[in-house]
């Protein structure tokens, strides 16, 4: 059974732009950055509801970040594009509102591309257009049953991302997407690149258990070109925001990448992203790894429905990557407010040889290089056996980790705790007897939310989280960032990832690196504090 979300929202909901103008009940004034759980170095929309990030493009200097909005509460409800901007992807100004919901329906997930060539005809003197494409979800349509709620359509700016204007020609891909078919009820999230062989725009779309491929000359004229998954991978939940893009291993070997996250299912329950690599030809992806190998971007609850930049210089050369740092099990009930929600730190994806994985090849996700500006004075732990415990003096509850263990005579589970003087202990271990990383947030703070009976599980799941990690030799490198509500967990140089948020009581000010019944050999460590981004 294809478990699908249902996107009600309760009073039947027309779809006329008026009624979605609500009196915001929420001011940015209302933000202080200093709020409990207020992650420091993690972009946040300053009040209200964010999930999905959208429309990321790097143009002219800036990187921009669109994201899921409801800007009325601090629950989902009729989609807006909020909008941020950024000069080095780790401070961040809050701009308008890009896109509100208008006759066609709210606004869903999906992409921007930077239309260089005015293929779509929208750029007004020298300055290329941005141009996003993006889902309209019909509440209305929805609240009758209908099963044509979702389009995609176009919206674009000629003024470097600072205002949008929605194309008149919308939607540009109806539904169903050929005349007599039948309306396909999950139809959404558009990932829009250029196909330099085939010179032409490819959009991945995710309808239903599948990805479907579309192309274009001109952003506007889809014509239906393949699709891919509905029997490979993982299929937990409905499929969501796919994205489409080639990497490079260090060997020179190259793949697709097919990014997919699903809604459902993921490798420690509820959302997570899983991926594909292959070959694409500018019609069809072509799966290089048996239909049934799963490969997991993040094993943690809370990265969903990432995507990358597109626009990002060639002599740039990297793909980042930003994803949602929530889970829909219970992302709206987590205790902050009057925000909800976090992006993950940007990263940037890499392919690289392993031979623990299907097909031996895999992606690693690596924090972006800029991060580093917000180092502090450095904490330098040297090489040393670990006996039972040993804090990590001056750092507290926002830091960077690097860390290295020497695995030679390594029997028992090491690793770290975050902890406060409440009692509340968020626990990270690698076992090397079982090769698994586990994270332990069943004592980390609150964890047994009030419940909600429009969640699938309304639970924060109060659960021991794993993932297999079979290190490359005899030393084991975890580098951590923990930001008071999350930590992210790359391991093996982001070969495994961990990404998972907790809400302790109070502020954790106590790292400790820990063996469990027995000793460690730490090699090295090295820790700072991390700037706030928001000061
Ligand atoms: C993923 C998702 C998308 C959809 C958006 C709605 O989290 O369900 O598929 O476009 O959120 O907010």
């Amino acid at each position: 059974m294809l478990r699908r979300r249902p996107f009600v929202l309760g009073a039947c909901q027309p779809d006329a732009p008026t009624d979605f103008h609500a009196p915001m009940t929420l001011t940015a004034s209302e933000a202080t950055y200093t709020e409990p759980h207020r992650p420091q170095v993690h972009f946040t929309p300053p009040t209200a509801w964010m999930n999905d990030p959208n429309g990321m493009v790097f143009f002219d200097g800036e990187y921009h970040l669109f994201y899921q909005h409801h800007p009325a509460s601090t629950v989902w409800g009729p989609m807006h594009w909020g909008h941020a901007i950024s000069p080095d992807l780790v401070r961040w100004e809050h701009r308008p509102i890009a896109l509100h919901p208008d006759a066609i329906g709210a606004i869903f997930s999906g992409s921007a591309v930077v239309d260089a060539a005015n293929t779509a005809g929208f750029q007004q003197g020298d300055t290329p257009a941005l141009v996003a494409i993006y889902t309209q979800h019909s509440h209305r349509g929805t609240d009758t049953g209908r099963d044509d709620v979702q389009t995609q359509s176009l919206a674009y700016s000629t003024d470097r991302g600072r205002t949008w204007t929605k194309h008149g020609g919308n939607p540009v891909l109806p539904n169903p997407p050929a005349p007599g078919a039948a309306p396909l009820r999950d139809f959404r999230d558009p990932k829009v690149l250029w196909h330099e062989e085939t010179q032409r725009w490819v959009m991945a779309l995710a309808v239903q258990d599948r990805i479907q491929f579309y192309g274009a000359p001109d952003l506007k004229a889809w014509t239906f070109l393949s699709e891919f998954g509905a029997d490979a991978g993982a299929h937990g939940g409905v499929w969501e925001c796919p994205d489409l893009f080639p990497l490079t291993a260090p060997d020179g070997t190259m793949r697709w990448v097919l990014l997919v996250s699903i809604g459902e299912g993921g490798p420690n329950g509820g959302s997570g992203t899983q991926y594909f690599l292959g070959d694409f030809d500018g019609t069809t992806f072509t799966n290089a790894n048996p239909a049934d190998a799963v490969l997991w971007l993040d094993y943690g609850r809370d990265n969903y429905a990432g995507v990358t930049w597109s626009g990002v210089p060639a002599a740039d050369g990297r793909r980042l990557f930003i994803g949602w740092m929530s889970n829909w099990q219970y992302a709206q009930i987590v205790p902050t407010d009057p925000w909800r929600s976090a992006m993950t730190v940007p990263r940037s994806l890499h392919l690289v040889q392993d031979a623990s994985v299907p097909g031996g090849y895999r992606i690693a996700s690596r924090p972006v290089e800029e991060l580093r500006a917000l180092r502090g004075d450095a904490v330098t732990l040297a090489g040393q056996t670990i006996a039972s415990a040993l804090d990590v003096r001056g750092i507290t509850s926002v830091f960077e980790g690097v860390l290295t263990f020497d695995l030679r005579g390594a029997y028992v589970p090491f690793g770290l705790d975050l902890a406060n003087a409440a009692g509340d202990v968020y626990r990270l271990r690698y076992d090397p007897a079982a090769q698994q990383l586990t994270s332990d947030r069943t004592a980390s703070g609150a964890v047994g939310f009030a419940s909600d009976a429009t969640h699938l599980e309304p639970r924060f799941a109060p659960t021991v989280h794993t993932a297999p990690l079979v290190p490359a030799g005899d030393l084991l490198a975890l580098q951590v960032v923990a930001d008071v509500s999350s930590i992210e967990v790359f391991a093996e140089h982001g070969r495994v990832v961990f990404t998972e948020t907790f809400f302790p009581s109070a502020p954790y000010d106590t790292v400790r690196l820990v063996a469990d019944g027995g000793t460690a050999q730490l090699a090295a460590a090295m820790f700072w504090p991390l700037a706030s981004i928001w000061n």
